[in-house]
């Protein structure tokens, strides 16, 4: 059982530790450190210390890939990005710990060329011979077609292979009308993609379903410390998490969606998918990087893990597509 990721534009994440952050003069750095990052990197660093054979596609700049080919080698993650001249994006995240704040310097990567774009495609064919789950995650470098992830999604699923989808905006969008197996938002890109600010759970749950289809078979609604909402057409699990020492909230989706990917292989019912993911969510807010430590500390989360089951008979109906 392989899993690809998909990430169509990563980044090397540079954080700088430093106290009081003044803007517009000079500051002292204390500690300074360069990670792999990219959405669905940190997806197959979870499913690899997971034990997973784990895959990785997507773009990479040429002239700066050591930082992820590292993590890569240590992790035994196949490596099948495809390199496109240029650098792949750092953004800078300062860590300002006595004032308790964190800033955030986010780029908008490279854009791949048409060629590129073409071997990304012939790629996916390759892999989809032999690979069962993809997740596409992240959003997209600038001018890539929107309809780029529903691009990919129709080809993988010619395989009958599955997608996990975990985007944004028109990414997510247009991906949805082609029918990934599951797809993940976040409770403000669900809100941003249906043009409703949903403040009823009831609300939620109904425009998840929406989203819900014959290929779509579940939506995880995600809500920070609030948990998630684990949809399908036949019930819906509310999870509720419990209190954790944060150590960073960054990854906590990406966390998940592997969580979800290892909860499919298995074959587990929606409440065990709904105790796996959410474990891999909290491993991954209470340690820094993509990591997983210590399996154990999936089987503890996942017993700490409050499950609510809502009755769809309480929910209006879904409205056919
Ligand atoms: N503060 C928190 N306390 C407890 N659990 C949390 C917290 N933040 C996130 N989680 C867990 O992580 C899951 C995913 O978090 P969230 O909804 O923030 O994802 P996201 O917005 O997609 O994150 P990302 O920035 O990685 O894309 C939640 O459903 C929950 O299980
Ligand atoms: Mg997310």
């Amino acid at each position: 059982m392989k899993v690809v990721t998909v990430t169509l534009n990563p980044a090397i994440d540079q954080t700088v530790r430093m106290d009081n952050l003044q803007v517009n003069s000079v500051n002292r750095g204390q500690a300074m450190q360069f990670d792999a990052g990219g959405k669905g990197v940190n997806v197959a660093s979870y499913l690899a210390d997971y034990g997973y054979e784990t895959a990785v596609t997507g773009f990479l700049g040429e002239e700066n890939t050591a930082v992820f080919e590292k993590l890569f080698s240590q992790k035994k993650i196949q490596d099948h990005f495809i390199r496109i001249p240029g650098r792949t994006r750092t953004n800078v995240k300062i860590v300002d710990e006595a004032n308790q704040q964190t800033t955030d310097i986010n780029m908008p990567g490279e854009t791949p060329t048409a060629a590129a774009l073409q071997t990304l495609s012939d790629k996916i064919e390759e892999l989809a011979q032999s690979c069962d789950w993809f997740a596409l995650a992240g959003n997209l470098p600038p001018h890539v077609p929107t309809s780029i992830y529903a691009t990919l999604i129709a080809q993988i699923q010619q395989h009958g292979k599955n997608v996990v989808l975990d985007s944004s905006r028109e990414a997510l969008r247009e991906g949805i009308l082609a029918q990934p197996t599951i797809i993940k938002p976040n409770i403000h890109e669900l809100a941003e993609i249906t043009g409703k600010e949903m403040v009823e759970e009831t609300a939620v749950i109904h425009a998840a379903q929406q989203l819900l289809s014959d290929n779509t078979k579940m939506i995880v609604v995600s809500m920070g410390k609030q948990g998630a909402l684990f949809v399908t057409k036949q019930q819906t699990i509310k999870v509720t998490p419990p209190n954790v020492k944060i150590k960073t909230t960054v990854g906590a989706g990406d966390a998940m969606v592997a969580g979800l990917v290892a909860a499919h292989i298995q074959g587990l019912s929606l409440a065990e998918t709904a105790r796996l993911a959410t474990a891999f969510s909290l491993v991954g807010i209470t340690h820094i990087g993509a990591h997983l430590p210590d399996l154990n500390d999936l089987q503890s989360f996942a017993q700490q893990v409050q499950l609510k089951q809502v009755h769809s008979a309480t929910l209006p109906p879904a409205v056919a597509k």
